[in-house]
């Protein structure tokens, strides 16, 4: 039987008090990985997410931490370094879409905040992942892009923007690190049901519309990319490195060739 075995890790989730990044934090956990659940307003969640987990049996802290800021993000991994002694996992999930705003009518700041959170953001928890994974020749970085980082969107240029260049960061650096033992890969999940998409799954028409730009014509679960996300980050992805997996029900295989064309 082959299974997930994450014992001894030790991992730090960004964005880990909700939707994706809590269940990735949950699923690691439940594999044997001390986790860090980094969070940035909602204490309340994050520590539900670690009672969560400890009453599964697991292990967890609550971090909180704006990955946006480089001195919050070196604060963050000196409580990880006192919590847990260093490293050996580090999922970059924190992120947000943004308002729809196309670009001629947007507004800088918020164009930047986007590319801040989501692309800067992981550089900076990158960066301090790998001080801490050199010296010990083992690591994961985990970078949580999207479709997104292929399929272009209109009004989320900044997304799209930051998750495509978040794509070629995690191909660059993979390559910087590939023979020391660490091993740089993105999950692209497609539409999962998390609080991100709220405002389109909470409404029947724009639920249809979201459906039908699925293959398997659902919203993914959570789940379905915490479960993944174990694997990649576990030994038995051992040679997977520099690439991005899409978790998306098909996507991205052009969905609506399935008839006509
Ligand atoms: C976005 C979601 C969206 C999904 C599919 C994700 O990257 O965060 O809001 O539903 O892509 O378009």
């Amino acid at each position: 039987m082959i299974n997930i075995d994450l014992t001894g890790r030790r991992a730090l989730v960004t964005g880990a008090s909700s939707g994706l990044g809590r269940a990735i934090a949950v699923n690691l956990a439940s594999c044997g990985a001390k986790v860090g659940v980094n969070y940035l307003k909602d204490q309340v969640a994050a520590q539900a997410v670690v009672t969560q987990i400890q009453q599964a049996g697991g292990q967890a802290i609550a971090l909180q931490a704006d990955v946006s800021q480089p001195e919050a993000v070196e604060a963050l991994f000196a409580e990880v370094d006192r919590a847990f002694g260093g490293l050996d996992i580090m999922v970059n999930n924190a992120g947000m879409d943004g308002a729809r705003e196309n670009c001629a009518e947007s507004q800088p700041d918020h164009w930047e905040s986007v590319i801040r959170v989501d692309l800067l953001g992981p550089y900076y928890c990158t960066r301090q992942a790998l001080k801490r994974m050199q010296p010990q020749q083992r690591g994961v970085i985990l970078q949580v892009t999207s479709v997104h980082e292929f399929i272009p969107w209109a009004g989320y240029s900044a997304y799209t923007s930051a998750k495509a260049a978040l794509s070629m960061f995690t191909k660059s650096v993979a390559q910087e690190v590939a023979m020391q033992g660490i091993r740089v890969l993105a999950i692209a999940p497609g539409a999962i049901q998390t609080p991100i998409n709220a405002s389109v799954w909470g409404n029947p028409d724009s639920l249809r519309d979201l459906d039908q730009k699925i293959a398997m014509n659902r919203l993914g679960e959570p789940d379905e990319i915490g479960r993944v996300a174990a694997f990649l980050v576990s030994d038995l992805a051992s040679y997977i490195t520099g690439t991005t997996l899409a978790v998306d029900g098909g996507m991205l295989i052009y969905p609506d060739f399935s008839h006509g064309g």
